[in-house]
């Protein structure tokens, strides 16, 4: 019975010591994506627009957030990875360029266009 008075309270305490780690979540996800548009925007922005379908050297990225790419391929972060990895068709690969974390971040940046 002891334990079934305290529970509201162990409840709280247990909700209060798991805040810390969702705000650093929270935190790590918009510095990832931050990150992710510096990739993007410091070096490959010349090829794609960010803000219109409308084609440079690559096609316009925006709406890729809704799900679909130019090309009509579903937009997963394996097929855009594999995009940034493989290049082709006017692409350049990028397997070796970027590190694994610039590699997720600008994954992650893209998915959000
Ligand atoms: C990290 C930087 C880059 C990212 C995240 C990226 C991402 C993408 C994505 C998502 C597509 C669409 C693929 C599809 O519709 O199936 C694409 C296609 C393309 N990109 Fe990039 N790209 C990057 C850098 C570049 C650069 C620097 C160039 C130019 C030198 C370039 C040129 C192209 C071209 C020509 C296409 C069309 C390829 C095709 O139709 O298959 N990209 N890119």
């Amino acid at each position: 019975m002891r334990v079934i008075r305290f529970l509201p309270l162990v409840c709280a305490v247990g909700f209060g010591l798991s805040l810390p780690g969702r705000f650093q979540s929270v935190e790590a996800d918009a510095a990832n994506l931050v990150s992710g548009k510096n990739v993007f925007e410091g070096n490959y922005s010349d090829c794609h627009n960010a803000d219109s379908r409308e084609s440079k050297e690559g096609p316009g990225l925006k709406g890729v957030g809704g799900g679909t790419l130019p090309s009509g391929r579903k937009a997963s972060a394996d097929v855009i990875r594999s995009v940034i990895e493989g290049g082709g068709a006017g692409m350049p690969p990028f397997k070796d360029m970027l590190s694994e974390k610039e590699k997720e971040d600008v994954i992650a940046y893209v998915m959000t266009l």
